[in-house]
């Protein structure tokens, strides 16, 4: 199937013509009526529930997505498309976490799995189980470009993984990520996360020099990408390109079919993969992700909490195996890094004696 979004340049056009009218704000004595008349009269239990959090919660909230003004309301039930805050109020919920729940949320099929697993084996137990390879095979048989799936505990987790397979397999150091998209808060991916105020730091914490191997090209631009993988391949070459296939910020800012045709075109010639962080658009779009609308085949697939039906602590990485082999578990792994461990390591280091302890 082909996904040639006709309305790529006009979205983009109305974008561009919207950032110069005016900011028109809801008036002050509208904004205290809402929040008289919603806020404090039928949200009270949020309210109150707000004020312990503060106590115990820095900024109030475990995620961004809660932040809301007067205060962030607190839900106890979540319903397919519908969910109801602790003072019973009903909602749309557009949000659906973000993303990852595509079925709605709590759907019985998932949920009565979940509790089935729940009660004969616990949430883990670090080995093996059957649902593993199952989950496996499921998107080995839907996503075109994986052979092989390795599961991590966040999205986060697997585009860093992407990046260190990316240079493990090239042999080179860069990462391209488009302006604007969010590859995950690692230390490596969050360029370009700007936090207003914050100068020269691109994401609270972080010096710039965690920056020294990522750079940014502007979205939907396929001159501005190879000016970038040019520069790279004098300094270290570019290991991967990261792209989310609709366009940065879950395709807020759509990118076209041709270039993400044209970033696939680039990164063969410049020797990087290219990276498809699906975190959002894999099963959403279609059952087979946008690289399968697109026609595009990715080197490697990033995935989120989709994979475990919206259930946090869920992530993982997928693509062909002579890329997947650089993730393989002890000594299974590739064998010339087993080598290289080997040499280094052996003759083993004395074992180090420790005092004995007592319980
Ligand atoms: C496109 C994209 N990639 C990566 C991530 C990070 O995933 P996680 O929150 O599971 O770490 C997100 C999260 O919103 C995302 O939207």
């Amino acid at each position: 199937m082909d996904i040639n979004r006709p309305g790529t340049a006009q979205v983009i056009r109305e974008l561009d013509d919207l950032i110069k009218r005016p900011i028109h704000s809801i008036s002050p004595e509208y904004l205290k009526k809402v929040e008289t008349e919603y806020f404090d009269a039928k949200c009270a239990k949020s309210k109150e529930m707000v004020e312990h959090a503060n106590k115990v919660i820095p900024g109030g909230v475990q995620h961004n997505l809660a932040f809301n003004h007067p205060f962030p309301l607190a839900f106890d039930t979540a319903k397919g498309a519908k969910l109801y805050d602790v003072d019973g109020n009903e909602y749309l919920d557009f949000l659906q976490a973000g993303g990852p729940t595509v079925l709605g949320s709590n759907p019985d099929s998932v949920r009565e799995k979940v509790e089935e697993l729940l009660d004969h084996c616990g949430p883990s137990t670090g080995l093996l189980h059957e649902y593993e390879v199952k989950l496996a095979q499921l998107i080995v048989d839907l996503v075109p470009s994986v052979d092989k799936f390795r599961m991590f505990n966040s999205g986060s987790e697997a585009c860093s993984a992407a990046a260190r397979v990316a240079r493990l397999a090239t042999g080179n150091k860069h990462i391209l990520k488009m302006g604007g998209a969010y590859h995950g808060w690692s230390d490596q991916l969050a360029f370009g996360i700007r936090i207003p105020g914050s100068k020269f730091t691109q994401s609270k914490g972080l010096p710039l020099s965690n920056f020294v191997f990522t750079e940014e090209f502007f979205p939907g631009d396929l001159k501005a990408l190879e000016r970038n993988l040019k520069l790279n391949k004098l300094r270290g070459g570019t290991a991967a390109i990261f792209l989310e296939p609709v366009g940065p910020e879950s395709g807020t800012r759509p990118i076209s079919a041709e270039f993400v045709q044209g970033a696939r075109e680039l990164a063969t010639k410049y020797g990087a993969l290219l990276v498809f962080d699906e975190v959002v658009t894999a099963f959403r779009l279609s059952p087979h992700g946008a690289q399968h609308l697109y026609g595009v085949m990715p080197d490697l697939t990033v995935f989120g909490k989709v994979v475990a039906g919206g259930y946090p602590g869920a992530g993982g990485l997928g693509g062909p195996d002579k890329y997947m082999q650089y993730l393989a578990a002890g000594i299974h792994g590739d064998t010339k890094i087993k080598k290289a461990l080997v040499a280094a390591l052996w003759p083993p280091p004395r074992c180090r004696r420790w005092p004995a302890t007592t319980r």
